[in-house]
């Protein structure tokens, strides 16, 4: 039987030693149990497993330059048993995927976020880099582009493990690995990655300057992080505090300014640090589709003005700080 959610970990075999195992496992586990305690994501985890066409799921060619990362698959396999079990991972949010002739749509455009963070990402080969909250794995196979020496997606949600399972079962693409961590778990990796991309993660944070430094602490010195984020358009960030809510998203505390993402970096001691900012998010980039058909960036903002939150506060923009340790 395939083993597609231990398979996501094999490529760090290599490493032990270098990292703390044994926090590693004992993270990993905590995820692991949710899944298998739970009936509807245990029958998902074994409809995967069994899921391998007589071996034959493997794609025949990846393509990940490509705004959907696309599989070609051989030309008689059925893809509606894969199609379902897609269907029973909903929502998926980070994408497009292409599997043969199945398009996965996804809630994010994400290669469009990819488009405007690509050009601060040091381009350059054979880095051990991290993904710190990877979701299904979209931007892992954008790094994989890189030709990186192993490159570990980081995220707690079992969703996120099972899609990025999947999806690699699918894609085999090498040096590619998930570990269903957090951020501030990421201390299992002293000084261990030269480059670490998170994206969409800060604002979801108590404590911002704590999941900074979990950041800084994971790379080697000379290695470089890029954080990504929602932002609000003004110098000052908004601080938001329960029981009121940003843009009807649960756990946000504080949504940042592009200077104070700054600040966040300078404090945890980075150099060479630089802040790019691109504008108002747009539900042209994150919307509803059959495969994440819940409320998206449309029902966040006012109707009436979309310069607003639908409780009133600054719209969402973006912006992306890096800064080397
Ligand atoms: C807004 S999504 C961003 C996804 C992707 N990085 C992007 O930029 O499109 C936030 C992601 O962070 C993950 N996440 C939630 N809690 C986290 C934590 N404590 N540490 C790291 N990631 C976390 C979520 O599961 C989700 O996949």
């Amino acid at each position: 039987m395939e083993r597609p959610l231990y398979n996501t970990m094999s490529p760090l075999r290599p490493y032990r030693g270098e990292f703390k195992a044994q926090e590693v496992i004992q993270e990993c586990g905590k995820v692991w149990r949710l899944i298998t305690r739970s009936s509807h994501w245990n029958a998902i985890r074994r409809s995967l497993s069994g899921l391998n066409y007589n071996g034959n799921l493997s794609a025949t060619a990846v393509h990940l330059h490509a705004d959907a990362i696309t599989a070609e698959m051989p030309a008689d396999i059925d893809l509606a048993p894969l199609r379902d079990l897609c269907r029973s991972l909903i929502s998926w949010r980070t994408g497009p995927f292409q599997l043969g002739d199945f398009v996965l749509d996804t809630e994010w455009q994400s290669h469009m976020k990819w488009g405007r963070v690509a050009p601060m990402i040091p381009q350059k080969s054979g880095l051990r880099i991290a993904d710190v909250g990877c979701s299904n794995g979209y931007f892992l196979y954008k790094l994989a582009t890189l030709d990186p020496e192993l490159a570990i997606g980081f995220d707690p949600i079992e969703r996120c493990w099972l899609q990025f399972a999947l999806l690699q079962s699918i894609m085999r693409v090498p040096k590619l690995a998930f570990l269903p961590m957090g951020i501030l778990a990421l201390d299992a990796f002293p000084s261990f990655f030269d480059f670490i991309l998170c994206m969409g993660v800060i604002y979801h944070q108590r404590d911002q300057a704590l999941a900074v430094k979990r950041l800084y602490d994971a790379t080697r010195p000379g290695g470089h992080v890029l954080m990504e984020s929602l932002v609000v358009p003004h110098d000052e960030p908004l601080v938001v505090t329960p029981p009121d809510r940003y843009a009807k998203m649960r756990n946000s505390w504080t949504i940042p300014s592009a200077a104070s993402l700054m600040t966040l970096f300078l404090d945890a001691g980075f150099h060479d640090v630089q802040v790019k900012s691109f504008g108002p998010l747009t539900p042209a980039e994150q919307r509803r589709t059959e495969f994440a058909p819940f409320e998206s960036l449309a029902d966040f903002l006012d109707p009436h003005d979309s310069s607003r939150t639908i409780e009133g506060h600054p719209a969402p923009h973006t912006a992306a700080v890096i800064g080397r340790r």
